[in-house]
């Protein structure tokens, strides 16, 4: 589906919209063909670099001398109003540098380990079958994100970290306009500020009354340890995880959904056995790279990579979507093949920032593709696919709403 293009020069400014729902934007092909580390523009003007392979996005994810520190004037930005804010609670895990990084990751991995996700599996089971059974008992045709795509890790996330789902309204509509690259800062601020009030409200009420869900058990775990809280730095925790835990999961849900219904020979082959719908899982994470710019940097130092010389406080994007799709990777990379084994794809990221609810977002896909199909194997799309809401001003694609039938 890709169209040939011209390459990207620094007159391309990024973020380049995807050609379709299904391919990266046509640029991507030829920046890889220039090369590993190309030059290009971003909306406030300035310049940064993009690593196109997925060797050197690797080498530059694991390499300390880039910095995650979003705030630094460097890091480049792709928002088109404004540059990200300093928190009134300070910097959570995904923006933080060593030494720091390390130890507040581990502060909070063993909540994310493949053992204790296998333990949430009875209930996510639970949560997606009731939303399914709603979905059957309902009109037709069903909006997909509203009944399955959005509820179920919210539901999940909600209830890890000890949020009132009730509230599912309010963060939602937060999250996803927090994300949007299109609206004002003005806008962006009040909801930061607004999710930042309501979760501050939160772990106050919970360092009072400690429930157990991970913020009642990290409270107390800070309290045995270092005989006090760090309020804000829960506050920012909690903000990172609701928000990381619900926007990504769902739209690979309603992604998902809609790549193996266009594509009904894959489809066959989870139908077939559920054993390998975790292989499947993996490619449609490849296929759609929903976070792309997730992983971007800033050098702190002069480092060179793929023989590209980046210097000290340039911003480079780690271009996952283009590693995803290089050639030298994943033969006929465009393709979805459910049965490639793609496993080093870098659609969580790589290095010390991969992804921490990677093992959570991956039971929650598969349990989610296995119980739709099972028990809705007639399901498909209502409208036609070049009709969709596809997200494309959003910072992590997907879909705002997904009418099937049955
Ligand atoms: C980090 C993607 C689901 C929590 C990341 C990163 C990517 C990513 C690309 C790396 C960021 C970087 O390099 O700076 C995804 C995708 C998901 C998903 C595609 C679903 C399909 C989740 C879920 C949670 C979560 C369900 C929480 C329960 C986090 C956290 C980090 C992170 C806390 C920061 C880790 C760190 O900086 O050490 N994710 N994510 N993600 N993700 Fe996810």
């Amino acid at each position: 589906m890709t169209e040939v293009a011209e390459p990207a020069t620094v007159d391309d400014v990024f973020p380049l919209e995807r050609s379709c729902p299904f391919a990266p934007p046509p640029a991507y092909e030829k920046l890889r063909e220039a090369g590993p580390v190309q030059r290009v523009g971003l909306p406030d003007g300035s310049e940064a670099w993009a690593i196109t392979r997925l060797e050197e996005v690797r080498q530059m994810l694991t390499d300390p001398r880039f910095s995650s520190d979003r705030f630094n004037p460097g890091f480049p930005t792709l928002v088109k109003n404004g540059r990200p804010q300093r928190r009134r609670f300070g910097a959570s895990l995904i923006n933080m540098d060593p030494p720091e990084h390390g130890a507040a990751r581990r502060e909070v991995v063993g909540e994310f380990t493949v053992k204790r996700m296998k333990a949430l599996q009875p209930r996510i089971q639970q949560i997606v079958d009731e939303h399914i059974d709603a979905i059957l008992a309902g009109p037709k045709p069903a909006d997909l994100v509203s009944a399955l795509a959005l509820p179920v890790p919210s539901l999940v996330i909600c209830e890890q970290l000890g949020v009132p789902y009730a509230d599912h309204d309010f963060f939602q509509s937060r999250s996803s306009i927090l994300l949007n690259r299109e609206v004002t800062q003005e806008v962006r601020v009040q909801a930061v500020e607004e999710m930042q009030d309501f979760l501050d409200k939160l772990v106050a009420a919970k360092e009072a009354d400690p429930t157990d869900d991970l913020l009642g058990r990290q409270i107390l775990k800070q309290r045995e340890e270092h005989g006090d809280v760090d309020h804000d730095s829960l506050v920012s925790l909690a903000f990172l995880l609701l928000l990381a835990g619900h926007e990504t999961t769902a739209n690979m849900i309603s992604l998902g959904t809609v790549a193996l219904l266009e594509n009904p020979d894959q489809l066959e082959i989870i139908k077939n056995d559920p054993g390998k719908t975790l292989d499947a899982v993996e490619e449609l994470l490849r296929y759609f790279t929903i976070a792309e710019f997730a992983t971007s940097r800033v050098a702190t130092q002069d480092v060179e990579i793929g023989g590209q010389l980046i210097r000290e406080g340039e911003g480079v994007l780690g271009l996952s979507y283009s590693g995803n799709r290089d050639e030298t990777a994943f033969e006929d990379a465009d393709k979805l093949d459910l049965e490639r084994g793609a496993r080093h794809h870098v659609a969580f990221g790589f290095g010390p920032h991969q992804c921490l609810g990677q093992n959570l977002a991956r039971m929650e896909l598969q349990i989610v593709f296995d119980t739709l199909f099972r028990r809705i194997p007639e399901l498909k799309l209502a409208a036609p696919v070049d009709q969709l809401p596809f997200k494309h001003d959003s910072a992590i694609f997907g879909l705002y709403c997904l009418p099937v039938t049955w």
